[in-house]
């Protein structure tokens, strides 16, 4: 098989970037994690850029750097996502990567609805507020980040809130989606849930 894409959606911290990251390294495909696009976008436009020209100019070096994680860029990053002529400027990069040769991964918010449409394989990732606010928040202390889980919980709804209301391709689950509700399961075992749903389409070949 020489194409394989899997399109994986949800909010901010419901598992998307493990998930992805293990199922890439199950089927030896490769991993495309969207926010960094609008992470790295966001992160240039704190420096001063226009938000259209910061797209249109990303560079692979734009992609590195710890403060890409930081809740500064992440509110950033959801600011300049609703800005259409930023995601048509970010369009065409992602959907080459999804059709590159040996397999693909991509995670975001709008892969299986506006990205990859056609993907072979969708999955919805969710988990509920409290679950993934404490999940970031673990994350985040253990880097040494100065928050209070009410702070990252207020954080989450507001870049949640505005990814979902937004006119252009807002964070949405695909008709043809599967659901995978995180919230009751370790992330191990919604790892293994998602790899048996990619293992059930890729074994058939279709
Ligand atoms: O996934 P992550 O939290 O890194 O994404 C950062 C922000 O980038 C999101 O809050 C969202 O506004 C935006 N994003 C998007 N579409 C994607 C991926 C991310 O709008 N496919």
């Amino acid at each position: 098989m020489t194409r394989f894409t899997v399109a994986i959606d949800g909010p901010a911290a419901a598992g998307k970037g493990t998930i992805s990251r293990g199922v890439a390294r199950k089927f030896g495909f490769q991993h495309l994690d969207t926010g960094l696009l609008y992470r790295a976008t966001g992160r240039r436009v704190l420096r001063g850029e226009d938000p259209v020209l910061a797209a249109q100019g990303l560079q692979p070096d734009d992609l590195f750097g710890d403060d890409l994680r930081s809740g500064e860029v992440a509110q950033s990053a959801s600011r300049v996502a609703a800005i259409p002529a930023v995601r048509t400027a970010l369009v065409e990069f992602q959907r080459a990567f999804a059709r590159r040769t040996g397999g693909a991964v991509l995670d975001g918010r709008d892969i299986g609805t506006v990205i990859c449409p056609d993907a072979d394989v969708k999955l919805y990732v969710t988990a509920s507020d409290k679950v993934r606010a404490e999940r970031r928040y673990k994350e985040l202390a253990a880097a040494g980040a100065d928050v209070t889980l009410q702070s990252v919980l207020a954080d989450l709804a507001e870049r949640d809130a505005r990814d979902a209301g937004r006119d252009t391709a807002p964070t949405k689950q695909a008709n043809d989606a599967f659901l995978l509700d995180t919230s009751e399961m370790t992330i191990q075992a919604a790892l293994s849930a998602a790899v048996d749903f990619v293992a059930a389409v890729y074994s058939r070949g279709d």
